[in-house]
């Protein structure tokens, strides 16, 4: 039986929902913002849960921030779910969401981060048409669409606004793709490319970041905003400031975006272990940096790779784990090398807080923090952080 419900929002939730509360119990709204008056759909009412989930389907009364969505498909479709949100309230909020984050898990002081903001990625106007990769799921008439929120069902669309303009002018949408079931389509420095059920080996791509240049092959990770690379390479760099002659461990390296970008900076006396399980993602890594001797790739899981290790010491440490974060055994063995400091890029700000979290037992603290909007018309944000051994807090 469906159920309808009338709250006030008074927060937001690290998954992009705003918070309300009914008869004792959280509820956490999809499509709200917080200081909203709103109803509410019931879609997920566990028996015996703490909370409940819903979605808007009236607002009754609007945050000053809501705006009419510029996509079309905005309600409908799960590829971006903060559209309704004007972009400088994106920003605030991500701004809250990683501050109460770093507060609840990760035991940081409530007004620590008082003053954290979430910075736009240069050139970005209006958080739109920066998507230099879309995957395209295709459906049994050969329309590619996209997916609704956590649903397996495909939404044809004509236009995704969050595309790159070269990525649009592929024309995947337009087309029809019988016996494909899904298309990445992807744009790097000179070539755009509309893969059909994609993998490995099927073509190359180049992406440049500080001077540097990639080939990667169209499948490997990289960057999906089009200025992400660069802004982040460059806040890992103003945060570790890598020295001549210094050693780095670079873990969950990729193709090496930042093994690349601190090059320079320990020069030919210095030395860069780059750890990455993706095999395509080493190949690329080989391909793109094979004339810098200070590199060593190790095609490798983060954690057995330390485990097995002869490395008893290093100067400083890159740390890009996927969303579920390092966790313990990973962070105690990267101490355990001693590095003067850790740049740690986080695509989850509860994964960062728990990190941070495990960080403080064993001796260490967030000395610095900057937050980026790689990601705009979504809750997701990116977070680059140095852990620091508490012993070099300065009086
Ligand atoms: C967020 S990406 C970062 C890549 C790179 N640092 C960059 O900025 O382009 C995370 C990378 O970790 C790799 N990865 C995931 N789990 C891993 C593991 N257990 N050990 C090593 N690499 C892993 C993925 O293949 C992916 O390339």
């Amino acid at each position: 039986m469906t159920e309808w419900v009338d709250v006030e929002t008074t927060g937001i939730a690290h998954g992009g929902e705003a918070v309300a509360r009914h008869e004792g119990r959280v509820i956490f709204v999809r499509g709200a913002l917080p200081d909203e008056r709103v109803r509410v759909r019931i879609t997920d009412a566990p028996a015996h849960g703490r909370f409940r989930r819903g979605v808007v389907e009236e607002v009754l009364q609007p945050s000053p921030d809501r705006v009419q969505p510029p996509c079309r498909y905005a309600d409908r479709c799960g590829g971006c779910d903060w559209q309704f949100a004007a972009v400088p309230a994106q920003r605030e909020l991500k701004a809250r969401v990683v501050r109460e984050q770093l507060q609840r898990l990760g035991g940081e002081p409530a007004d620590r981060w008082a003053d954290l903001l979430v910075e736009a990625v240069p050139g970005d106007v209006d958080g739109l048409r920066w998507r230099t990769r879309m995957r395209y799921a295709v459906d049994g008439q050969g329309r590619a669409g996209l997916r609704p929120h956590h649903s397996h069902d495909i939404l044809p669309i004509d236009q995704c606004l969050l595309a790159a303009p070269d990525v649009e002018d592929l024309d995947v949408l337009g087309r029809s793709w019988p016996g494909v079931s899904e298309i990445l389509a992807v744009t790097g420095d000179e070539e755009s490319l509309a893969l059909p059920d994609p993998r490995p080996g099927m073509a190359k791509l180049t992406e440049t970041a500080l001077g540097r240049t990639w080939t990667l092959d169209a499948t490997a990770f990289w960057q999906v905003h089009p200025g992400a690379a660069e802004t982040l390479a460059t806040s890992v760099l103003d945060l570790i400031e890598p020295r001549p002659g210094e050693h780095v461990v670079d873990l969950y390296s990729g193709v090496g975006l930042f093994a690349g970008a601190v090059l320079s900076a320990i020069g030919p006396g210095g030395r860069i272990d780059a750890v990455e399980s993706s095999a395509v993602a080493v190949k690329g890594a080989r391909r793109s940096l094979h004339e810098a001797e200070q590199v060593h790739l190790h095609e490798a899981r983060v954690d057995r790779w330390l485990r097995d290790t002869p490395l008893r010491r290093c100067d400083l440490v890159i740390l890009d784990p996927p969303r579920a974060g390092a966790g313990r055994e990973v962070l105690h063995r990267i101490f355990r090398l001693k590095p003067r400091g850790v740049a740690y890029v986080a695509c989850d700000p509860a994964a960062l807080a728990r990190d941070v979290a495990i960080a403080r037992d064993e001796g260490w603290h967030l000395a610095s923090l900057r937050a980026f909007d790689l990601f705009p018309m979504t809750h997701h944000v990116e977070c680059v952080a140095l852990l620091e051994p508490i012993d070099t807090v300065k009086p």
